[in-house]
């Protein structure tokens, strides 16, 4: 196991940056989730120069991790946002988002939720049923304005991740069918309540071969070309996200690959690209920190039994997601195959399984890494359990950019 370079030991202890981990766990309790400004400097810094020679925007995917200094963050970097839900519409304002670089992706958008984003001005919709166009025209003029649409194809591309999150299909529920997609813009293109701006789609997440998103790309680069001989022009091809990293021994998607591919189907055309990265910004960004409460052990197996569970971070429970665990100090060698529980009351809740872990006694700390994606924004309150703190880190410097829930938080909503 390689780590990420704003990880390193140091005489033993595990820091991020310029801080040491048992130092942020003294100061901010256990668990607690870490950001490291470095490792999302160099992941945007990354895709801006693979991508520089193309006109492009790059609208982080909230969903990912939607911390409000994440976004203030990547917003003074230039990114615009992608968006799937009225919460995170308001989300992206407060962190003072240009209104003009959030598109709203999601099959199941509310007359409210559209409403908002409207009145917003927010750069486009990418509409995902007959349904929701006719919703949106209606809000549209209800509001006495102009909804931007890009439709979101379905482009029939099979692309090798977990089930759960593949959605380039017939059998997802995402997005329509080109043929569909042509009458779809017709409509829009009759009625003065649309203004057809984009084309998108989105295949899934963590995909680390190049090849489906090409073809994905050349779908809708197609797709608009002819809708432009039609006299349709639309200004921008927006491949959604999806960009692989790695998580164990994978390859992480070679962006560069990808990118030069897309330079050269876009080059001379007049269309502008967007990417909606979520995973490939933050993930390898974030570890969550947690404390070894005890070790177990019967007639088959041994357990850590960690203070952070499936509540904090479901992504091994759900998927069967592999996330490395590294002691917070350095152990001389000495080994042992364990699961790594939390406390929940369900067996499904593991955060590693059949591992081989340094033999880490109770009190000592662990790191689960690449927990920046998926991690806090999927949090919940299971077993009554306060969600964790998150923390960014920059340099020598931590900060809490959201503190621990209160049991008292927690509780009030249901108290008369
Ligand atoms: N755009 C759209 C329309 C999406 O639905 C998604 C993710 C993205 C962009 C960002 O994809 P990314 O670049 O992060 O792969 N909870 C799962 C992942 C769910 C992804 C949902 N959609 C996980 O923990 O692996």
């Amino acid at each position: 196991m390689t780590l990420d370079s704003h990880l390193e030991y140091r005489a033993g202890e595990l820091f991020c940056e310029g801080v040491s981990l048992s130092e942020l766990a003294v100061q901010f309790g256990t668990p607690v989730y870490i950001y490291s400004q470095a490792a999302i400097e160099v992941n945007l810094h990354r895709l801006q120069s693979d991508l520089a020679s193309l006109p492009f925007l790059p609208c982080y995917s909230v969903k990912a991790n939607s911390n409000l200094s994440i976004l203030r963050f990547l917003r003074e970097s230039g990114c615009g946002f992608d968006i799937v839900s009225g919460g995170e519409l308001i989300r992206v304002l407060r962190a003072g988002a240009n209104p003009a670089t959030v598109v709203y992706s999601g099959v199941g958008k509310t007359a409210g939720e559209m409403d908002a984003a409207l009145r917003a001005g927010i750069l486009m919709f990418n509409v995902e049923s007959a349904g929701e166009l006719d919703l949106l025209g209606n809000r549209a003029r209800a509001l006495g304005t102009r909804a931007p649409i890009s439709v979101r194809i379905n482009p029939g591309v099979e692309a090798e991740t977990h089930p759960y999150i593949s959605t380039g299909q017939a059998i997802h529920k995402f997005g329509v069918p080109a043929e569909e997609a042509v009458e779809l813009y017709r409509k829009a293109a009759a009625a003065p309540e649309f203004k057809p701006c984009g084309v998108s789609c989105h295949i899934g997440s963590q995909i680390v071969d190049a090849t489906p998103f090409m073809k994905a790309f050349n779908e809708i680069h197609d797709f608009a070309v002819a809708l432009r001989a039609d006299g349709l022009p639309l200004e921008y091809l927006d491949l959604g996200g999806g960009f692989g990293i790695r998580y164990s021994d994978e390859r992480p998607l070679d962006f560069l690959e990808l990118a030069d591919g897309l330079a050269t189907r876009l080059r001379g055309t007049p269309y502008k690209l967007i990417v909606e990265p979520g995973r490939s910004m933050v993930g390898n960004a974030g570890l969550l920190l947690s404390r070894v409460l005890y070790l177990k052990r019967n007639q088959q197996k041994n357990f850590i039994v960690v203070d952070a569970g499936m509540n904090d971070l479901v992504r091994p429970s759900l998927y069967g997601s592999f996330h490395e665990i590294v002691p917070a100090r350095q152990k001389p060698a000495g080994s042992m195959l364990a699961d790594v529980v939390g406390p929940i009351c369900e067996t499904g809740d593991f955060l590693a399984r059949d591992r081989e872990m340094p033999e880490v006694r109770p009190g000592e700390l662990v790191a689960i890494l690449t927990a920046g994606a998926y991690g806090f924004s999927l949090a919940s309150n299971y077993n009554s359990r306060p969600r964790p703190p998150e923390v960014w880190v920059h340099g020598n410097t931590a900060k809490l950019v959201r503190r621990r829930e209160t049991l008292e938080e927690m509780i009030r909503p249901e108290e008369a």
